[in-house]
């Protein structure tokens, strides 16, 4: 099926990339309407890479060492992207946060595994599971330029249970996020979607407005 430029996605990693491979199994279908046509990564050595290689998606490494400064690495990353000149890119667990040459040129999808604007950060499970809470879940928001402050596009809720650990608690978030993620992303590339302040409506658009 020819995927039009409605359907090119990015996808950033930084480690295991089940949601990666989540998006890359929907994409098998038609019907799904996007592709992932890059995976972009900020170090080498992960698992993302692995299964996007084995799936013959392109792979980039940007890391951030091998820049002089942040805004370098802001350009490097975002001239990448621009290469495979996707409608949409996903971070998928990209443990950066990402600079204005990339929000500014494209919206970037961001998945975090609570329930923001609760615990936001590298450790949302790990503090919300500190905290105590009893319900926490998943987020997808659109990235801007805080951590994980951008506008929500959905979100699950999972419980956490009495035994749960870090490790126990993140699976099976992880089993809910991937599937929040698949459908998400899906909808945005066939419906469109717009953003009223902090508000975003999927559906009955031709995509990506701001208004
Ligand atoms: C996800 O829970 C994501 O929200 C978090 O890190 C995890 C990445 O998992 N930031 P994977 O690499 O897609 O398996």
């Amino acid at each position: 099926m020819c995927v039009s430029k409605a359907g090119r996605l990015v996808v950033l990693v930084s480690g295991s990339g089940t949601n990666l491979q989540a998006l890359l199994d929907a994409s098998a279908d038609p019907s799904y309407g996007a592709r992932v046509v890059a995976v972009g990564a900020d170090r080498d050595g992960i698992e993302g890479l692995v299964k996007a290689s084995k799936a013959g998606i392109p792979t980039f490494v940007e890391k951030l060492g091998n820049y002089p400064t942040r805004a370098d690495w802001d350009a490097a990353i975002a001239a990448k992207i621009a290469e495979y000149d996707p409608s949409l890119v996903v971070s998928a667990g990209f443990m950066k946060i990402l600079g204005a040459p990339t929000l500014e040129a494209f919206p970037v999808l961001n998945t975090h595994p609570a329930l923001l604007p609760s615990f936001p950060g590298a450790h949302g499970v790990r503090d919300a599971l500190a905290h105590g809470v009893k319900v926490t879940g998943c987020t997808v928001m659109l990235a801007d330029a805080g951590v994980d402050t951008g506008p929500i596009v959905a979100q699950e809720t999972v419980p956490v249970l009495p035994d749960d650990d870090e490790a126990v608690l993140h699976e099976r978030i992880k089993t809910v996020e991937r599937r929040l993620l698949v459908e998400i992303v899906g909808r945005m590339v066939r419906e469109g979607w717009t953003v009223s302040g902090r508000i975003v409506r999927i559906g009955n658009q031709t995509g990506g407005e701001s208004t």
